[in-house]
Formats: structure tokens, C-alpha cells, sequence
């Protein structure tokens, strides 16, 4: 049973409604969080070569800062010193239990939004500086307390401190200045400068979420409809003028261009498609297995033969409904959904639901057998076995 971390009363509409992407919130805990790792796991973790993190340094005024990239060597982590440092642990729910168990809480939002869970150990003084991200977050307090002074809104033109790899403001203009304690959950909304300062050891979890921009947008809109595009859809002159000069392109035809662009924008089904390869897509593709080639006949013979198939861990799922049917989306690939698939969408893309039986559905017809085949072959769904299970 994981544990509960938002207040009884929290009232996830108005918290909707009032809060979330326009201003920050304090949320006090009941004073009974758990931490789900220890300090050692958080460094075990650092230790990994697959696991991303970061170390922060600073002096004693925080005028000078340090950034150095994991995986860390025992030796590094065992000799910090006792200030001023905060080390970085990102998706720690893709290695953790229990890490991956406090995410559970934020189901208020769509679960494709939440990018991953990162884990800050840090020691007094310790803390990444004043700065603002571009999506928001919810950080959740553990063990011992940090100060968390937030600023006004901050954007790409804002003054950032030169000499640093680490994006900090140069300007933080005080509006709220609060100690957070283990369980309170602190929620700041996307451009928001803040400022987190450990006082004594702590260690804080930060809910982060996947906002794309509209550059990465764009870019996999164009990779999804280029191929489709019919050689015939092309520039034309709707309405011919005699040119003023024969070398200027004249208004007429940036509104004609407009015309062409949006008109490519009238269907939403590959806008919602790109957007959601996008959001289901691996934050590390590379801890996923390399194609399989299984067909229905062998994939269901491993069944049959005891073999139980799960959604891998790191997967990412979320499906969009269609007239007359629905998409899939698994791990930045689209699918076309089989009848039988619908009325389980949600559990399927739900990472906390019980595994489907998967048995079953390969025997539903033919067109459900190839989805779970294509996506056991893609590696969004894998064969667990007793070692990989421990
Ligand atoms: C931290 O926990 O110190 C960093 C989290 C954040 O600022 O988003
Ligand atoms: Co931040």
C-alpha cells in the first residue's frame, strides 16, 4: 500500500482551477512521509552508469557554482564535503520501487504529462541555485527541511549569471520565502524563478512534467505528414497580378502561403499523433531491448508455455479516441487499436494498473495477437522473467 501524500482535503478541481501552470502552492504534509530510499540507495544510484545525475556545487556565498556529470566513483560520493553541494538523481521511478510508487499521487494530471521523478540528496547549504524551468513541478520534501524562496515570473530573455553551465538568474526578487518540512509538496508552476537551500542533509523529490516546445512540436509534425504528402499539394497562383516588380514577393502570396500551411493543419489526427509520439516517447530509449522478430505463433507458444508477459517499466502508453475506433500510442509509436483493446485502454496505459492478460487478448482475433506482438517486438512489452522481476 504506498502512502498517501496529498492532503484528505485537497481538492484536485480547485488546485486545477486556481493553481496549476499559473501560480505557486504550499501544500503542508501531515508530518508522516516515509522516505522511499535511504541516502545510501540515492548514492547506489549515482554509482550506475545508466542512471543520469548531477552533482552541484557552490561556495559559501553562492557565488560560485560547479556542475559535474555522474555516474560518480564511491570514492567521490564517500568524501563530499558537509556543505554546499546537491547531488541530482533523474528518473528515479525507472530504478525505484518506491520512487515510482510516489507518483501514484499526481494522477489529477494525465499521466503522459509527468516526464519522471528526480530525487535531490543534499547537504546543508546545498541546492542548484536560483532559476526557473520551463514545465512544472511538484517537489516533495523527505528527510530534513529546505528553504524555498520563490521569485516572479522568469523567461529565455531573462539575465543569467555568465561562467556557468547551469542556467541561474542573475536577478531573484524575493515574493515567498518558505521551509519546507518531510511531506509538504511544494508546486511551481512553469517560468517561476525559485531558489531551494537545504538546511541540514536533505532530500527532496521533484515531480517533473514533459511540456514540448513548440520547435520539438513542429518537428515531429513535419516527420509525421511529410510522407503522406501528395506531390499535387502545391504553391499556386490563386489570384495572377501584374507584378510591380518583377522581383518582389508581394503580400498576396505570404497569405496564399498561409492559406497552403493551414490548410495542412485541418486534419488534428496527425497534429494529435506527433503530439503524442512526443509524450510517450522513452526518456532513455536506450534502456530498452533491441527489436524482437516474435510472431503471433511464437509469441504465443512462450505463453502457452508459461512465460508471462509485462509492460516494461520504462514504458510510456496514452491513447487517443477516434470516430469509429481509437489510436494507441506506445513508447512513441502509433497504433491502430483492435475492438477488443478498448474497453482495457486504461489500464493498458496505466502504469500502476494490474498486467492485463495478455493470454487472453492474443486469442481474442487475429488483429489484437499482432498489437501485442508489434508491441512485444518494440520492447513496450517484455517476457519478465525471475531474474529480471528481482
Ligand atoms: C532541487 O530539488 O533542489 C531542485 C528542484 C528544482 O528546482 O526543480
Ligand atoms: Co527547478
Amino acid at each position: 500500500m504506498s502512502q498517501r501524500l496529498l492532503p484528505a482535503d485537497f481538492d484536485a478541481r480547485h488546485f486545477l482551477r486556481e493553481y496549476w501552470q499559473k501560480k505557486p502552492l504550499l501544500i503542508r504534509g501531515d508530518g508522516h512521509f516515509v522516505d522511499p530510499l535511504s541516502r545510501e540507495d540515492i548514492l547506489a544510484l549515482a554509482r550506475e552508469e545508466l542512471v543520469e545525475s548531477r552533482l552541484v556545487t557552490s561556495d559559501a556565498q553562492d557565488q560560485r557554482w560547479q556542475l559535474r556529470h555522474g555516474p560518480f566513483a564511491a570514492k567521490v560520493l564517500a568524501t563530499l564535503p558537509a556543505q554546499h553541494w546537491s547531488l541530482l538523481v533523474q528518473a528515479a521511478d525507472q530504478w525505484h520501487e518506491g520512487a515510482r510508487e510516489l507518483l501514484r499521487e499526481f494522477d489529477f494530471i494525465p499521466r503522459w504529462r509527468i516526464d519522471d521523478l528526480m530525487i535531490s540528496l543534499a547537504a546543508d547549504g546545498g541546492g542548484v541555485g536560483p532559476h526557473f524551468d520551463y514545465y512544472d513541478v511538484f517537489i516533495i520534501q523527505g528527510l530534513g527541511k529546505k528553504r524555498w524562496r520563490l521569485g516572479g515570473h522568469a523567461d529565455s530573455n531573462s539575465p543569467l549569471l555568465p561562467d556557468t553551465e547551469l542556467r541561474l538568474l542573475q536577478h531573484f526578487d524575493t515574493q515567498e520565502d518558505w521551509v519546507v518540512e518531510p511531506g509538504d509538496i511544494l508546486y511551481i508552476p512553469p517560468n517561476i524563478a525559485h531558489y531551494g537551500i537545504a538546511i541540514g542533509d536533505s532530500v527532496s523529490y521533484s515531480v517533473g512534467f514533459r511540456a514540448p516546445g513548440a520547435a520539438e512540436l513542429l518537428d515531429e509534425f513535419c516527420a509525421e505528414i511529410l510522407p503522406s504528402l501528395a506531390e499535387d499539394i502545391r504553391y499556386v497562383d490563386t489570384a495572377p497580378a501584374l507584378p510591380a516588380s518583377p522581383g518582389e514577393i508581394g503580400s498576396k502570396v505570404s497569405a496564399q502561403l498561409l492559406t497552403l500551411m493551414q490548410t495542412l493543419l485541418q486534419d488534428p489526427r496527425p497534429l494529435t499523433r506527433s503530439f503524442a509520439r512526443l509524450m510517450t516517447r522513452p526518456k532513455y530509449p536506450e534502456l530498452f531491448d533491441e527489436e524482437q522478430d516474435a510472431s503471433v505463433s511464437t509469441l504465443s507458444q512462450a505463453l502457452r508455455s508459461g512465460a508471462t508477459l509485462q509492460r516494461h517499466p520504462s514504458s510510456r502508453f496514452a491513447f487517443h479516441p477516434l470516430e469509429g475506433g481509437c489510436e494507441l500510442y506506445a513508447d512513441g509509436e502509433c497504433f491502430a487499436c483492435p475492438t477488443s483493446f478498448v474497453p482495457r485502454l486504461g489500464e493498458l496505459c496505466d502504469p500502476f494498473a494490474p498486467e492485463l492478460p495478455w493470454q487472453a487478448l492474443m486469442g481474442e482475433d487475429e488483429a489484437s495477437a499482432q498489437l501485442i506482438v508489434a508491441l512485444y517486438n518494440q520492447g513496450s512489452l517484455w517476457i519478465a522473467d525471475d531474474e529480471e522481476d528481482a
